[in-house]
């Protein structure tokens, strides 16, 4: 190997393992700090500070980086949603965003349940930073979007206001005891009929990806494993009853669409 070759593989190498290393600081590592600091913890707690604090908000949220966390699978996520949007009729209705998240997603369901005839999008999120750095990607629907403060597990939203309500992998980050809660508090937010789009990762099929998956929620968001098995959002909403549910996998089985819809 030449001596550029291998400056090359070293700097390839320095790169990731600094990219690693600092989303690991960002996320699990506050967290463990986090929980060895003396105090109670808040409902904020499970929170990293890369959601919390705006200046990594704004140096994170580049949709390269984005597309590539998910493996270039976000375009595909988000279009499943939009489109299963663009289907319905919401004229007059309202539709929730519960929890922001990086890269276009917003923008592209806000556009596309307004163009489906929604009155009003509410965007709810329990870190103010998030809803003002939302707000800033929707200047163009100003007076139909509202930003509400409020905590996925217990909204304070009315029972049955909302026809479609997005929750874009918001799961995969609550403690698992939450992630239920996080569930049964979207189907009563519901009205009857309405739809649950639910983005989240999913147990790959083929074993080297089970195995890198495996390691990347070892290392870095070990809430996100049960969704696997223990706390798998489809069989949660079909053991509580009331919903019609349907699954769409993607990149072997990596991530899922759940469209749920609710009795
Ligand atoms: C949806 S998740 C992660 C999304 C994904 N990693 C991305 O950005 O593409 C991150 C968001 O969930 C919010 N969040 C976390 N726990 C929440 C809760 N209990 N209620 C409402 N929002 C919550 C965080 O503040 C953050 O804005």
């Amino acid at each position: 190997m030449t001596a550029w070759m291998m400056n090359l593989v070293f700097a390839l190498f320095a790169v990731l393992a600094f990219t690693g290393l600092f989303f690991f600081v960002v996320t699990r590592g506050a967290l463990v700090l986090r929980g060895l600091s003396p105090g109670a913890p808040s409902e904020k707690s499970h929170v990293y500070p890369i959601y919390s604090n705006m200046r990594l908000i704004k140096l994170v949220d580049f949709q390269p980086i984005i597309s590539a966390i998910l493996l270039f699978q976000y375009h595909h996520l988000v279009s499943k949603i939009v489109s299963e949007l663009e289907q319905l009729d919401l004229r007059s209705r309202k539709v929730l965003i519960t929890s922001c998240a990086f890269g276009n997603v917003i923008p592209r369901v806000v556009k596309a349940a307004v163009e489906s005839g929604a009155e009003r999008v509410l965007i709810a999120d329990i870190i103010h930073n998030e809803l003002v750095h939302a707000k800033s990607k929707l200047g163009a629907y100003a007076g139909r979007v509202e930003y509400i403060e409020d905590n996925a597990t217990s909204m304070k939203q009315a029972e049955g206001g909302v026809a479609a309500n997005v929750m874009f992998f918001l799961l995969h980050e609550l403690p698992h005891d939450l992630k239920g809660q996080a569930l049964n508090e979207a189907g009563r937010m519901l009205a009857p009929g309405g739809k649950l789009f639910l983005a989240e990762f999913h147990r790959p099929q083929l074993w080297v990806l089970r195995a890198l998956s495996w390691t990347y929620f070892k290392v870095f968001e070990p809430l996100g494993l049960a969704l696997w098995d223990t706390h798998d959002p489809l069989n949660y909403l079909e053991s509580t009853g009331g919903w019609t549910c349907e699954r769409t996998t993607y990149f072997f089985g990596n991530f899922q669409i759940i469209t749920a819809t609710k009795q």
